[in-house]
């Protein structure tokens, strides 16, 4: 397999006045899982969004020694993407199967409806890969939470990407729905890069590569047992963390 690496040199990136990143370097290396931990308004989003390209970024974004700093065409053909779902309902009807041909058809010119044949195998593989295939005719609105993601991430596959990125992708999904998904995650890791982002890891911990910690800037990033450590993560967290035999566990707020 080709080197499979995401690297990033003097990483700035501001909104106004407020800087969240200052001169942020790393450089990973895949196939593996690395798990994206900070509490909310880290960060998180904004370092995945400035590796895809999607904000302006100062510093350089590499993948597989390729700059793609500020070209989200070719960043988003190299990596895909699961944004962090906020709710938002599309207000109109779309299918599970329309979802995963915009990977394609918002790339291309109108006529955007028809497909040639290796496009729509594209299509139709991702589907059956993440187990949507027989519900690809439902309307999105009518999933669970762990069904949506599943057709999120199926549309982040559509290009079979060597990077996969995911943004809290077990956010609004129930438990039984979070097994299935972070065993789906855990499998894609063994041949992908995976940076999947979660305010309370957990469920991803035992089989994490790498563990980056973002709080207005890299904190930490290394293996689990160099960075779950009560006092690190107490200073990210304050009082919301917790460790009980080795496993991290995130509170929302100071309850117990
Ligand atoms: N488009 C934006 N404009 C201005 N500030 C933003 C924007 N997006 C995020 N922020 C701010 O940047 C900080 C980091 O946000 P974000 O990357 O979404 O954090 P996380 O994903 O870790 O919750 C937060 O303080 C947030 O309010
Ligand atoms: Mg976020």
């Amino acid at each position: 397999m080709s080197a499979l690496t995401l690297e990033v040199r003097g990483l700035r990136v501001s909104y106004g006045d407020e800087e969240i990143f200052s001169n942020e370097e790393f450089r990973l290396e895949g196939p593996g899982l690395v798990v994206v931990m900070g509490p909310n308004g880290a960060g998180k989003t904004t370092l995945f969004k400035a590796l895809l390209g999607l904000i302006t970024v100062k510093g350089k974004v590499l993948i597989n020694g390729e700059d793609v700093t500020g070209r989200p065409e070719r960043a988003g053909k190299l990596i895909g993407y699961v944004p962090q779902w906020k709710g938002e309902d599309y207000g109109f009807p779309v299918s599970v199967r329309e979802i995963v041909e915009s990977a394609i058809a918002l790339r291309r010119r109108p006529p955007r409806l028809s497909f040639p044949k290796d496009e729509r195998e594209r299509i139709e593989s991702a589907l059956r890969r993440m187990g949507v295939d027989d519900i690809a005719g439902k309307p999105l609105s009518e999933l669970s939470g762990g069904q949506r993601q599943r057709v999120f991430i199926a549309r982040a596959l559509v290009w079979d990407p060597s990077i996969l990125i995911m943004d809290e992708p077990l956010t609004a999904v129930d438990p039984m729905g979070r097994v299935d998904l972070v065993r789906m995650i855990k499998e894609m890791s063994s041949s992908k890069l995976v940076m999947v982002s979660s305010h309370d890891p957990s469920m991803f911990l035992d089989r994490a590569k790498l563990i980056m910690v973002v709080n207005r800037g890299i904190v930490a990033l290394g293996p689990p047992d160099q960075v779950i450590k009560e006092e690190l993560l107490s200073k990210v967290y304050g009082r919301s963390v917790f460790i009980v035999e080795k496993c991290v566990h995130v509170v929302d707020g100071y309850a117990i």
